[in-house]
């Protein structure tokens, strides 16, 4: 109901709605609405209320709720179901529980904040509250385990993508999926996996895009490597981030990743590398790969058909590098 009434106050557009309109186009008590309209203002919603008039909506707050997400969202697949929470453990954790009890293909995670988060390399996540984009895709895609790496290749395209068209930012990725404010992290993807008989069963991509933090706000050990897209924003062109919304960017990536995801199924793995190429700060740059206990450096010349990264070390000697991570 929530939502019926929430829609109406939006297509009256600024414009006073009647308690008798909502109540009777709802089949509900003028007190039913009422308590509904509590309950959006709770949320942040401003509704200005009028014993004559009726209710206005004059403010729509940016949070994460599944009416801000799916309202203009022009995907088929991703983003059908979308499940939102003020706090979760890990959203990765809650899409996996999803995903065993067979959810659809595009199902979304979101949550305000993460107790749990978790990074790529067993690190864990800073989430903090309403501060960034936590977020959480289930993938069924009818591919194997070979195949994997394109698609977390695929969903770093998608988000640097989706910020230049939302945001207008011009975002780098550096190898495999770490989106890049001049050289500094502002969104880590972590992709885990089901197989089952050497297919997959189901992926989850769990992207995480720091928003609105200032840079006190990041653990210590992290603040000279992580950025946020509003202190970007402030720095590079003096804008402040209270004018954009987490729900329209968040809606611009599922909309990529839902492009992306079809050229994939499509079998054109070669567009989405050259496109992972455009946005590229790793190649032509001398990289240390750190690797389980192994450590190397050398020049990172390419990326090959299966998203490995091609490092030519100064021995002449050429290596495949399929995961770790890169220093530049
Ligand atoms: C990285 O280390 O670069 C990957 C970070 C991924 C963080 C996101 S936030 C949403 C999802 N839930 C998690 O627990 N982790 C991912």
């Amino acid at each position: 109901m929530k939502d019926v009434i929430l829609r109406k106050l939006k297509d009256s557009k600024g414009e006073f709605v009647s308690g008798e309109e909502l109540s009777s186009g709802l089949g509900v008590s003028r007190t039913a609405v009422w308590k509904c309209i509590n309950e959006l203002k709770k949320e942040g919603y401003v509704i200005d209320s009028s014993s004559k008039k009726g209710y206005k909506l004059s403010y729509v707050p940016d949070i994460i709720n599944p009416w801000e997400i799916k309202e203009g969202l022009d995907t088929e697949t991703i983003g059908k179901s979308v499940h939102c929470f003020s706090e979760v453990d890990s959203t990765n954790n809650y899409a996996k529980t999803l995903a065993q009890k067979g959810c659809d293909d595009g199902t979304v995670v979101l949550a305000e904040r993460q107790t749990q988060g978790r990074g790529r390399l067993g690190r864990s996540w800073d989430s903090t509250d309403k501060k960034g984009i936590w977020m959480s895709i289930v993938l069924r895609p009818a591919v194997g385990l070979e195949d994997v790496q394109i698609i977390t290749l695929a969903a770093s395209v998608a988000v640097a993508s989706a910020l230049k068209k939302a945001m207008d930012v011009n975002a780098g990725i550096k190898w495999p999926n770490d989106i890049v404010l001049d050289g500094k992290k502002v969104c880590g993807i972590l992709t885990e996996m089901s197989m089952e008989m050497e297919r997959v069963n189901y992926l989850v991509l769990g992207i995480g895009m720091n928003f609105s933090q200032q840079e006190s706000e990041f653990p210590k050990e992290i603040r000279d490597r992580a950025t946020s897209l509003g202190i970007y924003l402030k720095e590079k062109h003096g804008l402040d981030i209270s004018g954009f919304r987490r729900s329209h960017l968040v809606k611009t990536i599922l909309s990529e990743l839902e492009e992306v995801y079809d050229t994939i199924k499509e079998g054109k793995v070669g567009v989405i590398i050259e496109e992972w190429k455009k946005y590229s700060v790793t190649l032509g740059k001398e990289v240390l790969i750190n690797y389980k206990e192994e450590q190397y450096i050398g020049t990172a010349q390419d990326i090959d058909q299966n998203g490995r990264l091609i490092v030519r070390l100064s021995d002449g000697t050429v290596r495949e590098v399929l995961s770790g991570e890169v220093s530049v």
